[in-house]
């Protein structure tokens, strides 16, 4: 590279930037449909489509109405749906034990959208935080502590039971330590041999969950932060141990949490593990963009592309965002 001649004039960098045509020919990414993930809400109830406060043009679906969620996807090319549950606030409790009831909220969507044999994949969120009473992911003691193990064995019971109902990706979003190697290992004796793993794997402390929190209906109820299991904002080396351990134990995917803060740890783990790597951006991130939008101070359409073009350059090869449907139709045409 060094011994390259960039001098100018013989270098003119704009030559390649002075019409359309030319910049797409040399265009070093690209995004489309094929990189988008949406998560939805769904809700107890018929008939619900109800708006979430902190999260403009994000809804809550009542499973009969999921048809609206099959028909969006499969339209614009979504290629995977993540199921995010709102659990009625009487069915939470201390142990979170509603996670694991068969007809509980995400095993009645997952029914649902695998009746209709979609051509995108869905994936569930591993982790007790919309059913504990205190909003955390895993199972607490009186002194208020995190227990590592014993939530391990909570969420190998809720990844078999999704699996078990046709989730196609599992995707711990819990951070306890060694669960991904006892969920593969669960998954395997049981004969779910092709259900993808997407573990959280560098899911940061970020104060940018609390649209989602309210969401779920876990923010209410979540007394203290969530530092003792996600990760320290300032580290970095911390991430790569993270998915180093997270591949060696069998996920398929690994995701990094938040975005946009974020793009460092994208990029290094996309560099120097060359892993299939997965961006969210989170509600906290739709929020600011959606809000900012409606107060008319930016350029919502420009600004939403401009950020998901950032998660390609940096690395990621998908992105979970709440704007894949919004997005999906202006990438396909369809506006
Ligand atoms: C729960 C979970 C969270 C998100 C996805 N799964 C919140 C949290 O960890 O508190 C956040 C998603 C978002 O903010 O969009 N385990």
């Amino acid at each position: 590279m060094s011994k390259i001649d960039l001098s100018f004039p013989k270098n003119r960098l704009r030559r390649l930037r002075q019409s359309a045509w030319i910049r797409d020919l040399v265009e070093e990414n690209k995004l489309s449909s094929n990189d988008l993930i949406w998560p939805i809400f769904v809700c107890e109830g018929e008939n619900k489509k109800e708006e979430i406060d902190s999260m403009p043009n994000v809804y809550r679906y009542s499973v009969d109405n999921l048809n609206e969620v099959i028909d969006i996807a499969s339209e614009q090319k979504i290629k995977l749906v993540a199921i995010f549950p709102y659990t009625p606030q009487n069915l939470k409790n201390v142990d979170g034990k509603e996670a694991l009831n068969p007809k509980n909220l995400v095993c009645r969507s997952l029914q649902k959208l695998k009746s209709h044999s979609p051509d995108f994949g869905i994936m569930c969120d591993v982790a007790l935080d919309p059913y504990t009473d205190h909003g955390h992911d895993g199972i607490m003691n009186d002194d208020g502590k995190i227990l590592n193990d014993e939530t391990n064995e909570i969420l190998i019971r809720q990844s078999k039971l999704f699996a078990n109902h046709g989730a196609d990706v599992i995707a711990p979003s819990d951070m306890m330590d060694g669960r991904i190697g006892l969920i593969r290992s669960a998954l395997e004796e049981n004969n779910f041999k092709d259900t993808l793993i997407l573990s959280y794997t560098a899911k940061y402390a970020s104060s940018m969950y609390s649209p989602f929190r309210h969401a779920v209906g876990s923010s209410s109820n979540l007394k203290a932060n969530k530092r003792t299991y996600q990760m320290n904002v300032l580290n970095s080396d911390e991430a790569i141990r993270e998915a180093l351990i997270d591949i060696k134990e069998g996920a398929d995917m690994i995701m990094v949490k938040p975005g946009i803060s974020y793009l460092d740890i994208i990029y290094r783990i996309k560099e120097e593990l060359k892993y299939p790597t997965i961006a969210y951006q989170v509600s906290g991130e739709y929020s600011m963009i959606k809000l900012a939008a409606e107060k008319g101070v930016i350029d919502e359409k420009s600004i939403v592309i401009e950020q998901l073009s950032s998660f390609k350059r940096a690395g990621a090869d998908a992105i979970v965002t709440y704007y894949a449907p919004e997005v999906s139709k202006f990438l396909n045409f369809l506006d």
